[in-house]
């Protein structure tokens, strides 16, 4: 089964207007050489989402929102809703991650409602998942990481589920420069995927793309995406370079092609 790898830049809280709008032109610049055959998506701080569309309009770029809130409208200060980013031009939503749930308070419940929210308005959820280092130690990882799965994708029916992405992010692995090894990553990838098939059935759980994400660079992207389970990656930091961006891009293509 063959899934179409996908690419992910997560910038975070990084990077103005201009400079988003500058970046997503240069990456575009520095792949036009190349027929780009992997999904890229580009995720920027909400501020600069609808701009960053409009530049990479026409190109392989897609554009994803960092966070949304499940309700369409009303008195929450600060939120934005799936039907705003739709508009906007983002056609991803990246929910659950590590830093949210650990800064921000987000719930696997409310993940679930967001979650809910994205495919409502046609919106592709990417749905984060990882242990903390604690977790890993007294050996909780596939407890957790399948507990978080589970409650992301209640009530979600098979076709709804193919429209989902999973990411796993052990959070011992973001932004340390720590990776899991792509052993221990492939491990918890065949887990999640042999969760999906008893939710949702082999086809659609053949389907879908689970993620690696954790300090993700050029020098490793490749024995990552040779594990059978992992489809792709969300990056953090490598994200925020032109050359480390499109060189982890240009890898897994490559990849992609050979396989
Ligand atoms: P780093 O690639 O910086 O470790 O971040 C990973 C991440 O959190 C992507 O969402």
């Amino acid at each position: 089964m063959t899934r179409q790898p996908l690419i992910a830049g997560n910038w975070k809280m990084n990077k103005t207007l201009p400079e988003s709008v500058a970046f997503t032109r240069d990456v575009v610049t520095a792949l036009a050489a190349h027929p780009i055959t992997v999904d890229v998506v580009v995720a920027p701080t909400l501020l600069a989402v609808h701009a960053v569309a409009q530049a990479a309009e026409g190109t392989p770029i897609q554009v994803a929102g960092q966070n949304v809130h499940p309700s369409e409208s009303g008195a929450f200060t600060g939120e934005v809703s799936a039907p705003m980013l739709k508009a906007a031009g983002c056609n991803y939503g990246i929910i659950g991650h590590s830093e949210r749930r650990q800064m921000f308070g987000d719930t696997d419940e409310f993940v679930q409602q967001k979650l809910r929210a994205l495919l409502n308005h046609s919106l592709k959820p990417i749905v984060c998942l990882g242990e903390t280092l604690e977790e890993r130690e007294k050996n909780q990882t596939k407890e957790r990481v399948s507990s978080q799965l589970s409650i992301a994708c209640q009530n979600l029916t098979a076709e709804e589920a193919a429209r989902v992405t999973v990411a796993y992010e052990p959070i011992w692995a973001i932004g340390t420069g720590l990776t899991a090894s792509p052993e221990q990553a492939q491990e918890i990838h065949a887990l999640l995927r042999q969760q999906l098939v008893e939710s949702f059935g082999k086809n659609v759980a053949n389907t879908m793309r689970i993620l690696y994400g954790g300090s993700v660079k050029p020098s490793n992207i490749e024995s990552l995406i040779q594990q059978p389970d992992i489809d792709g990656a969300l990056i953090g930091g490598a994200s925020l370079k032109v050359d480390l961006f499109t060189d982890i891009i240009l890898t897994a293509q490559q990849f992609n092609e050979q396989s």
